[in-house]
Protein backbone atom coordinates (compact mmCIF):
# COMPACT_ATOMS: atom_id res chain seq x y z
CA UNK A 1 0.00 0.00 0.00
CA UNK A 2 1.25 3.17 -1.01
CA UNK A 3 1.54 6.36 1.55
CA UNK A 4 2.13 10.17 1.06
CA UNK A 5 5.66 9.32 1.04
CA UNK A 6 6.22 6.37 -1.13
CA UNK A 7 4.27 8.09 -3.78
CA UNK A 8 6.87 11.09 -3.71
CA UNK A 9 9.49 8.65 -3.60
CA UNK A 10 8.22 7.06 -6.88
CA UNK A 11 7.52 10.43 -8.95
CA UNK A 12 10.83 11.71 -7.88
CA UNK A 13 12.25 8.37 -9.70
CA UNK A 14 9.99 8.82 -12.68
CA UNK A 15 11.24 12.13 -13.43
CA UNK A 16 14.76 11.02 -13.10
CA UNK A 17 14.04 8.15 -15.57
CA UNK A 18 12.33 11.10 -17.73
CA UNK A 19 15.26 13.12 -17.68
CA UNK A 20 18.04 10.84 -18.47
CA UNK A 21 19.58 9.80 -22.15
CA UNK A 22 18.03 6.52 -23.60
CA UNK A 23 19.56 4.85 -26.48
CA UNK A 24 17.38 3.13 -28.83
CA UNK A 25 18.59 -0.48 -29.00
CA UNK A 26 19.73 -0.98 -32.52
CA UNK A 27 20.10 -4.93 -32.29
CA UNK A 28 16.86 -5.93 -31.33
CA UNK A 29 15.21 -3.58 -34.05
CA UNK A 30 11.83 -5.71 -33.80
CA UNK A 31 11.80 -5.76 -30.20
CA UNK A 32 12.32 -2.17 -29.99
CA UNK A 33 13.24 -0.99 -26.67
CA UNK A 34 15.19 1.63 -25.32
CA UNK A 35 18.14 1.87 -22.55
CA UNK A 36 19.76 4.37 -20.16
CA UNK A 37 23.53 2.93 -18.83
CA UNK A 38 24.56 3.18 -15.20
CA UNK A 39 28.09 4.71 -16.08
CA UNK A 40 26.53 7.33 -18.16
CA UNK A 41 24.29 8.56 -14.76
CA UNK A 42 26.21 11.18 -12.87
CA UNK A 43 25.39 9.60 -10.00
CA UNK A 44 25.98 5.39 -9.41
CA UNK A 45 23.65 5.66 -6.05
CA UNK A 46 20.66 7.27 -7.71
CA UNK A 47 20.82 4.87 -10.96
CA UNK A 48 20.34 1.73 -8.09
CA UNK A 49 17.50 3.71 -6.01
CA UNK A 50 15.64 4.18 -9.31
CA UNK A 51 16.67 0.46 -10.10
CA UNK A 52 14.91 -0.59 -7.16
CA UNK A 53 11.93 1.63 -7.68
CA UNK A 54 11.42 -0.28 -10.70
CA UNK A 55 11.50 -3.77 -8.47
CA UNK A 56 9.57 -2.56 -5.83
CA UNK A 57 6.67 -1.39 -8.03
CA UNK A 58 6.71 -3.18 -10.93
CA UNK A 59 4.63 -6.08 -12.07
CA UNK A 60 5.40 -9.19 -13.31
CA UNK A 61 5.54 -9.69 -17.02
CA UNK A 62 6.63 -12.96 -19.07
CA UNK A 63 8.28 -12.41 -22.12
CA UNK A 64 9.73 -15.01 -23.99
CA UNK A 65 9.47 -17.71 -21.61
CA UNK A 66 11.43 -15.66 -18.90
CA UNK A 67 9.87 -14.18 -16.02
CA UNK A 68 10.75 -9.95 -15.64
CA UNK A 69 9.21 -6.68 -13.27
CA UNK A 70 7.65 -4.20 -15.16
CA UNK A 71 7.32 -0.96 -13.75
CA UNK A 72 4.69 0.93 -15.71
CA UNK A 73 4.74 4.83 -15.57
CA UNK A 74 3.02 7.55 -17.78
CA UNK A 75 2.59 5.26 -20.79
CA UNK A 76 5.97 3.51 -20.44
CA UNK A 77 7.25 0.61 -19.03
CA UNK A 78 10.82 0.17 -17.43
CA UNK A 79 12.40 -3.13 -16.36
CA UNK A 80 16.33 -4.22 -15.54
CA UNK A 81 17.17 -7.70 -16.47
CA UNK A 82 16.78 -9.31 -13.04
CA UNK A 83 20.43 -8.82 -11.20
CA UNK A 84 21.39 -8.08 -7.68
CA UNK A 85 20.72 -3.99 -7.56
CA UNK A 86 24.40 -3.23 -7.05
CA UNK A 87 25.23 -4.93 -10.59
CA UNK A 88 22.71 -3.79 -12.75
CA UNK A 89 24.16 -1.62 -15.20
CA UNK A 90 20.69 -0.72 -17.34
CA UNK A 91 17.09 -0.15 -17.31
CA UNK A 92 15.39 -0.54 -20.31
CA UNK A 93 12.05 1.37 -21.40
CA UNK A 94 9.48 0.41 -24.14
CA UNK A 95 5.77 1.67 -24.73
CA UNK A 96 2.87 -0.49 -22.74
CA UNK A 97 1.09 -1.78 -24.24
CA UNK A 98 -2.68 -2.04 -21.98
CA UNK A 99 -4.78 -5.04 -22.84
CA UNK A 100 -8.58 -4.23 -22.14
CA UNK A 101 -11.48 -3.91 -23.97
CA UNK A 102 -12.26 -0.54 -24.86
CA UNK A 103 -9.72 -0.12 -27.89
CA UNK A 104 -12.70 -2.49 -29.59
CA UNK A 105 -15.54 -0.89 -28.45
CA UNK A 106 -14.51 2.40 -29.16
CA UNK A 107 -15.66 3.47 -32.98
CA UNK A 108 -18.97 2.75 -31.09
CA UNK A 109 -18.77 3.41 -27.53
CA UNK A 110 -20.04 7.06 -27.88
CA UNK A 111 -23.43 5.84 -29.85
CA UNK A 112 -24.36 3.64 -27.01
CA UNK A 113 -25.40 6.21 -24.71
CA UNK A 114 -27.41 8.00 -27.26
CA UNK A 115 -30.32 5.44 -25.78
CA UNK A 116 -33.05 6.86 -23.84
CA UNK A 117 -32.08 5.01 -20.46
CA UNK A 118 -28.40 6.42 -20.75
CA UNK A 119 -30.25 10.33 -21.39
CA UNK A 120 -31.94 9.75 -18.11
CA UNK A 121 -28.62 8.63 -16.68
CA UNK A 122 -26.41 11.70 -18.07
CA UNK A 123 -28.99 13.90 -17.10
CA UNK A 124 -28.96 13.36 -13.30
CA UNK A 125 -25.28 13.35 -13.53
CA UNK A 126 -24.72 16.62 -15.11
CA UNK A 127 -27.93 17.69 -12.74
CA UNK A 128 -25.19 16.85 -9.58
CA UNK A 129 -22.18 18.03 -10.95
CA UNK A 130 -23.49 21.68 -11.26
CA UNK A 131 -22.55 24.26 -13.79
CA UNK A 132 -18.57 23.74 -14.27
CA UNK A 133 -15.08 23.61 -13.92
CA UNK A 134 -13.29 26.48 -16.04
CA UNK A 135 -11.23 28.02 -13.60
CA UNK A 136 -9.98 24.61 -11.93
CA UNK A 137 -7.25 22.46 -12.35
CA UNK A 138 -9.13 19.16 -13.85
CA UNK A 139 -7.78 15.05 -13.27
CA UNK A 140 -10.40 12.50 -15.35
CA UNK A 141 -9.12 9.19 -14.72
CA UNK A 142 -10.69 7.05 -17.09
CA UNK A 143 -11.24 9.78 -19.72
CA UNK A 144 -12.43 7.12 -22.27
CA UNK A 145 -13.85 9.37 -25.63
CA UNK A 146 -14.18 12.87 -23.65
CA UNK A 147 -17.67 12.46 -22.00
CA UNK A 148 -16.18 15.09 -19.57
CA UNK A 149 -14.79 17.80 -22.57
CA UNK A 150 -18.52 17.21 -24.15
CA UNK A 151 -20.44 18.52 -21.25
CA UNK A 152 -17.78 21.28 -20.01
CA UNK A 153 -15.75 23.82 -21.18
CA UNK A 154 -12.25 24.25 -19.93
CA UNK A 155 -8.54 25.03 -21.23
CA UNK A 156 -6.23 22.16 -22.36
CA UNK A 157 -3.49 23.33 -20.04
CA UNK A 158 -6.12 23.22 -16.95
CA UNK A 159 -7.35 19.63 -17.99
CA UNK A 160 -5.31 15.86 -17.61
CA UNK A 161 -7.77 13.07 -18.95
CA UNK A 162 -5.77 9.51 -18.50
CA UNK A 163 -6.76 6.30 -20.16
CA UNK A 164 -4.69 2.83 -21.15
CA UNK A 165 -7.09 2.34 -24.31
CA UNK A 166 -5.35 4.17 -27.43
CA UNK A 167 -8.78 3.32 -29.08
CA UNK A 168 -10.92 5.28 -26.70
CA UNK A 169 -8.33 8.45 -26.69
CA UNK A 170 -8.20 8.57 -30.52
CA UNK A 171 -12.09 8.96 -30.54
CA UNK A 172 -11.21 11.68 -27.91
CA UNK A 173 -8.90 13.85 -29.82
CA UNK A 174 -10.86 13.41 -32.88
CA UNK A 175 -13.29 15.40 -31.48
CA UNK A 176 -11.10 17.72 -29.48
CA UNK A 177 -8.28 17.97 -31.23
CA UNK A 178 -6.49 20.79 -29.12
CA UNK A 179 -6.67 18.37 -26.34
CA UNK A 180 -4.12 15.56 -27.71
CA UNK A 181 -1.24 17.19 -25.11
CA UNK A 182 -3.50 16.73 -21.71
CA UNK A 183 -3.61 13.05 -22.33
CA UNK A 184 -1.46 10.18 -21.47
CA UNK A 185 -2.44 6.78 -22.30
CA UNK A 186 -1.94 4.86 -18.94
CA UNK A 187 -3.72 3.34 -16.13
CA UNK A 188 -4.43 5.03 -12.62
CA UNK A 189 -2.04 2.92 -11.64
CA UNK A 190 0.55 3.75 -13.78
CA UNK A 191 -0.04 7.62 -13.67
CA UNK A 192 3.42 9.46 -11.95
CA UNK A 193 2.76 12.65 -13.31
CA UNK A 194 5.65 15.75 -12.60
CA UNK A 195 2.80 18.18 -11.86
CA UNK A 196 0.11 18.21 -8.86
CA UNK A 197 -2.27 20.45 -7.97
CA UNK A 198 -5.18 19.19 -8.98
CA UNK A 199 -8.80 20.93 -7.86
CA UNK A 200 -10.89 18.97 -8.99
CA UNK A 201 -10.65 14.56 -10.37
CA UNK A 202 -13.73 13.08 -12.24
CA UNK A 203 -13.52 9.62 -12.92
CA UNK A 204 -16.94 9.21 -14.97
CA UNK A 205 -18.70 6.12 -16.45
CA UNK A 206 -17.77 3.58 -13.57
CA UNK A 207 -14.24 4.90 -13.81
CA UNK A 208 -14.43 5.08 -10.03
CA UNK A 209 -13.72 1.76 -9.74
CA UNK A 210 -10.55 1.23 -11.65
CA UNK A 211 -8.74 3.31 -8.10
CA UNK A 212 -7.43 1.20 -5.51
CA UNK A 213 -6.92 1.81 -2.25
CA UNK A 214 -2.89 2.80 -2.95
CA UNK A 215 -4.12 5.14 -6.18
CA UNK A 216 -6.90 7.19 -3.83
CA UNK A 217 -3.59 7.74 -1.79
CA UNK A 218 -1.65 8.98 -4.65
CA UNK A 219 -4.61 11.20 -5.62
CA UNK A 220 -4.66 12.44 -1.93
CA UNK A 221 -0.91 13.58 -3.03
CA UNK A 222 -1.78 14.50 -6.51
CA UNK A 223 -4.61 17.42 -5.33
CA UNK A 224 -5.25 20.45 -2.94
CA UNK A 225 -6.07 20.47 0.51
CA UNK A 226 -9.63 21.31 -1.06
CA UNK A 227 -9.85 19.29 -4.17
CA UNK A 228 -13.04 17.38 -5.05
CA UNK A 229 -13.66 14.38 -6.13
CA UNK A 230 -16.62 13.03 -8.67
CA UNK A 231 -16.57 9.83 -9.92
CA UNK A 232 -19.09 6.46 -10.27
CA UNK A 233 -19.02 3.13 -9.48
CA UNK A 234 -20.86 0.33 -10.48
CA UNK A 235 -23.75 -0.68 -8.48
CA UNK A 236 -24.70 -3.96 -9.30
CA UNK A 237 -23.37 -7.32 -10.08
CA UNK A 238 -22.84 -7.40 -13.50
CA UNK A 239 -21.24 -4.40 -13.51
CA UNK A 240 -19.69 -4.59 -10.95
CA UNK A 241 -17.73 -7.83 -11.57
CA UNK A 242 -15.76 -8.56 -14.73
CA UNK A 243 -17.75 -6.62 -17.43
CA UNK A 244 -15.91 -7.34 -20.48
CA UNK A 245 -13.34 -9.21 -18.75
CA UNK A 246 -11.65 -6.16 -17.76
CA UNK A 247 -9.40 -5.81 -14.86
CA UNK A 248 -10.07 -4.31 -11.57
CA UNK A 249 -8.11 -4.02 -7.97
CA UNK A 250 -8.77 -6.68 -5.33
CA UNK A 251 -10.06 -3.45 -3.49
CA UNK A 252 -12.74 -0.86 -4.99
CA UNK A 253 -12.24 1.71 -1.92
CA UNK A 254 -14.92 3.93 -3.42
CA UNK A 255 -17.85 1.49 -4.01
CA UNK A 256 -18.59 2.29 0.27
CA UNK A 257 -18.69 5.72 -0.64
CA UNK A 258 -21.52 5.57 -3.07
CA UNK A 259 -23.79 8.40 -1.95
CA UNK A 260 -27.00 8.75 -4.74
CA UNK A 261 -27.78 5.81 -7.15
CA UNK A 262 -27.37 7.43 -10.92
CA UNK A 263 -29.17 5.72 -13.73
CA UNK A 264 -29.72 2.20 -13.45
CA UNK A 265 -26.31 0.85 -13.16
CA UNK A 266 -24.49 3.38 -11.62
CA UNK A 267 -23.88 5.04 -8.07
CA UNK A 268 -22.45 8.43 -7.82
CA UNK A 269 -19.18 9.08 -5.41
CA UNK A 270 -18.99 12.68 -4.72
CA UNK A 271 -16.88 15.03 -2.38
CA UNK A 272 -13.52 16.42 -0.53
CA UNK A 273 -10.96 14.31 -1.92
CA UNK A 274 -9.35 14.21 2.21
CA UNK A 275 -12.28 13.15 3.44
CA UNK A 276 -13.01 10.33 0.86
C1 LIG B 1 -16.99 3.05 -19.25
S1 LIG B 1 -15.58 3.92 -19.84
C2 LIG B 1 -15.90 5.57 -19.24
C3 LIG B 1 -15.32 6.64 -20.12
C4 LIG B 1 -15.71 8.08 -19.75
N1 LIG B 1 -15.24 8.44 -18.42
C5 LIG B 1 -17.20 8.24 -19.83
O1 LIG B 1 -17.84 8.59 -18.82
O2 LIG B 1 -17.74 8.05 -20.93
C6 LIG B 1 -14.27 3.41 -18.76
C7 LIG B 1 -12.90 3.93 -19.22
O3 LIG B 1 -11.94 3.63 -18.22
C8 LIG B 1 -10.74 3.21 -18.86
N2 LIG B 1 -9.94 2.40 -17.92
C9 LIG B 1 -9.87 1.04 -17.82
N3 LIG B 1 -9.01 0.68 -16.85
C10 LIG B 1 -8.52 1.82 -16.32
C11 LIG B 1 -7.56 2.10 -15.31
N4 LIG B 1 -6.98 1.12 -14.61
N5 LIG B 1 -7.25 3.40 -15.04
C12 LIG B 1 -7.85 4.40 -15.74
N6 LIG B 1 -8.77 4.20 -16.71
C13 LIG B 1 -9.10 2.93 -17.00
C14 LIG B 1 -11.23 2.43 -20.07
O4 LIG B 1 -10.23 2.31 -21.06
C15 LIG B 1 -12.44 3.26 -20.50
O5 LIG B 1 -12.09 4.24 -21.44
Amino acid sequence: MLTLQTVKKVIDAVQLLEAKPFRFAKTMPAQAHWYTLRREWENSHEFSEVAQIVRDYGEDEVYYYRKYICFGANGQKYWTMGEEIEKTTLINRTTKQYRGPYDFHSATYDSWYERGEHKREEKALLDCLGNGFSDQKVLDIGCGTGWFLDHFHIEPEMYTGIDPSWGMLTQLVAKHPEFVNSLKCCSIRDFWPWEKGYDVVIAMGHSADYISPSDLEKIRFLTTEEAMFYGTCAIDAAYASDLFTEVFPDEKVLQPKVSKQIGMHHGLVAGKISEL
